[in-house]
């Protein structure tokens, strides 16, 4: 039986990347900041609509730098989101800080700004949202925040890649704010991430800290790690970069396609972004409603006896983790509505080149 998978990542010409390989081995710069490292900054700086932006050897290591780099007192409280993928409170945690859940709201699935405020306490030091399936957070309400209370954010924009809020390049709120290019990602460099931010004074530390706390040959500042990204991942990048908007027109016309579908179905509820927001169509997922035939666990098993791979991003939530389950946030009366979308939310398969057959063999599962 034929599987459909839950994405495909994009991949440029083969020649193209050998041309690309040709030239690397000709350099004999294969990593530490070479030429294509460098330009691919250069790109996606003018891609994202950022005044800067560094890149890494993937997102998780970019989120352990953004807070490393914000020199957070040691033990404060970081308020998050618990409908995220680990690498978000991980990163909290790996630089001895605590995470605090705080809930998310129904439609876009981000934390919920109005719960925020409530959980401030004289150890809070930041907040860490997620703009997930690219659903931009309450920017406005999370800025108002930070000031009154004087905290840094940080955004995990894992899924957000070109996402914009009026015209404005999403990785330009906040302090800092990480994107992921995993090979699942829209626009990939097989692994890879990047930070962007808007103060100059981030440059020197972030860019230290990606390259073991070096400053230069003879200065070592601060405890960094290795963050950099090699110069044939930066190629292969630089030639998506070509590509990915044609990747996303496709994606576009087949969230049409599914939007025009699926709202025939009773009991499928299809999250829509804000008019005012670009979309990432990094993926496209529905929430199952209690007036459908069956539940989303039914739902999911049907897909998989069926070998297509949809996916329950994002259960179990962070706060049902071992590591986690037992902190005060993660109190079930706490977040009721993580508890609820968590059971309910589902992803279908969604990139370019999904053939008709497939949402063909997707909609029999569904109707
Ligand atoms: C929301 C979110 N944050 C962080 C990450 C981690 O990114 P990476 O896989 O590039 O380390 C992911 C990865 O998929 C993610 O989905």
């Amino acid at each position: 039986m034929k599987t459909i998978f839950i994405t495909q990542p994009l991949l440029p010409k083969k020649e193209d990347m050998f041309a690309q390989i040709e030239e690397i081995f000709a350099s004999k710069h294969l990593t530490n900041m070479g030429a294509k490292h460098n330009l691919l900054e250069q790109k996606l700086k003018e891609v994202l609509k950022v005044p800067h932006l560094q890149v890494f050897n993937n997102g998780t290591t970019a989120l352990l730098i953004a807070l490393k780099s914000l020199k957070l007192p040691f033990h404060s409280e970081v308020i998050t989101t618990p409908f995220t993928f680990a690498a978000t409170p991980y990163s909290i945690s790996w630089n001895g800080l605590n995470p605090v859940f705080c809930d998310i709201e129904q439609n876009t699935m981000t934390i919920d700004a109005d719960k925020i405020e409530s959980l401030i306490t004289k150890k809070t030091s930041a907040i860490l949202a997620v703009h997930v399936y690219g659903f931009p957070c309450n920017v406005v309400k999370i800025e108002k925040m930070a000031k009154k209370y004087d905290l840094k954010v940080i955004y995990d924009a894992a899924h957000a890649f070109t996402t914009e809020i009026d015209g404005k390049g999403i990785g330009t709120f906040g302090d800092i704010t990480m994107f992921s290019f995993h090979a699942t990602k829209l626009f990939n460099t097989i692994e890879g991430g990047a930070l962007t931010f808007n103060s100059k004074l981030l440059e020197r530390e972030i860019c230290s800290l990606r390259n073991f706390g070096r400053i230069d040959e003879s200065a070592v500042e601060d405890i960094g790690l290795n963050g950099k990204l090699n110069e044939f991942q930066a190629a292969f990048g630089l030639l998506n970069l070509e590509i990915f908007e044609k990747e996303k027109q496709k994606r576009a016309k087949l969230k049409d396609f599914y939007d025009k579908n699926l709202s025939k179905i009773k009991g499928i509820r299809i999250p829509q972004m804000p008019g005012n927001v670009t979309n990432s169509y990094q993926c496209y997922p529905i929430v199952i409603e209690d007036d459908y035939a069956i539940n989303r666990d039914e739902l999911y098993e049907k897909f998989r006896k069926n070998n297509i791979m949809v996916r329950k991003y994002f259960y179990p939530a962070c706060s049902d983790y071992e590591c986690y389950k037992d902190l005060a946030s993660s109190k079930h009366e706490n977040l009721p509505v993580t508890n609820d979308i968590k059971n309910r939310v589902l992803c279908l398969p969604f990139y370019g080149e999904l053939s008709l057959e497939d949402t063909k063999d997707i909609f029999k599962i569904l109707v």
